[in-house]
């Protein structure tokens, strides 16, 4: 039903987006997509797309590092990642991810950490759950440093949820995800990432709070969609079940790996129009005429 006013938006040449924008996408007929990018190079390809914004998720730490959960990913780790991201985009706005524990030790710890990765380049952070971090949240807003919320699956409490399951299933658990939304609103979130929990249960979130919720594996009743880039690139053999593929990035990537080996062993490289020694010869032989 949406469709042409989408297109409309998506159409639209916009400027930088703004934080404040967020607040548009409660709109009938307003989603926001959302990326995750941890370096330079595929950062500035999301920057010349139609993609509203980039999260430079501790994600970084599975995708980018190897390790198998996101607790691995340090504020060194996520500086280098963000500054990297910043160096390509000037019309989108940026969220990074807060680190495993660096809004639990104390608030001034976390305002110094969400400082910090303000200033290597992110507009915004956002942080997991809610409980027992409430004042941390209310810091860094109040410091002037826009935060995400991020509910449901919450990768960096992976040891105590006993795994990467859906959460929010029953009336109790679903109840707790709700009232948490609206802590997170009532502290000054300008959106939330809803992870792996019952559409159901995303719609009725996204009704009662007037920010943004922005859904991975939440159904399609968000205010946006969240993918991790890799999962959205099918540089992965095995990604979640709620991730769509958009291109077999890792099958294209790999036939240029091994159709370069072969040019190679077969003597096939460099072909005339790459060959710059035989440009430069060229060269020798005009400038000595
Ligand atoms: O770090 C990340 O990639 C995320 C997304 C799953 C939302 O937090």
């Amino acid at each position: 039903m949406f469709t042409g006013l989408l297109k409309k938006h998506a159409d639209k040449k916009r400027g930088k987006m703004k934080i404040t924008d967020f607040y548009d996408y409660k709109k009938p007929g307003r989603k926001i997509s959302m990326i995750t990018v941890y370096d330079y190079s595929m950062a500035r390809l999301v920057e010349n797309s139609n993609i509203d914004c980039l999260l430079v998720g501790d994600s970084a730490a599975m995708t980018m590092h190897g390790f198998d959960s996101t607790i691995h990913a340090t504020e060194e780790m996520m500086l280098f990642h963000v500054a990297a991201v910043k160096r390509a985009v000037k019309t989108k706005v940026i969220i990074a991810d807060m680190p495993f524990l660096s809004f639990r030790k104390s608030p001034e710890a976390a305002v110094e950490t969400a400082g910090n990765l303000a200033r290597a380049g992110a507009d915004a952070i956002k942080l997991e759950n809610v409980d027992g971090h409430e004042e941390a949240v209310k810091k860094i807003i109040e410091s002037g440093i826009p935060v995400m919320g991020h509910l449901g699956l919450t990768p960096q409490y992976i040891k105590a949820l006993g795994g990467y399951k859906i959460q929010g299933k029953d009336e109790k658990t679903a109840e707790k995800i709700i009232k948490d939304a609206k802590i997170l609103e009532k502290l000054g979130c300008f959106s939330i990432v809803l992870e792996c929990i019952p559409g159901a249960l995303a719609q009725k979130i996204t009704d009662a709070v007037n920010i943004a919720t922005i859904g991975i594996g939440a159904g399609s009743h968000t205010d946006g969609q969240v993918l991790v880039l890799q999962d959205a690139l099918g540089l992965y053999e095995n990604p979640p079940s709620f991730a769509k593929k958009y291109i077999e990035g890792g099958e294209l990537i790999k036939k240029a790996f091994n159709d370069f080996n072969t040019e190679v062993k077969e003597g096939l490289l460099p072909e005339n129009k790459n060959d710059n020694n035989k440009k430069s010869q060229k060269m020798a032989v005009c400038s000595k005429k």
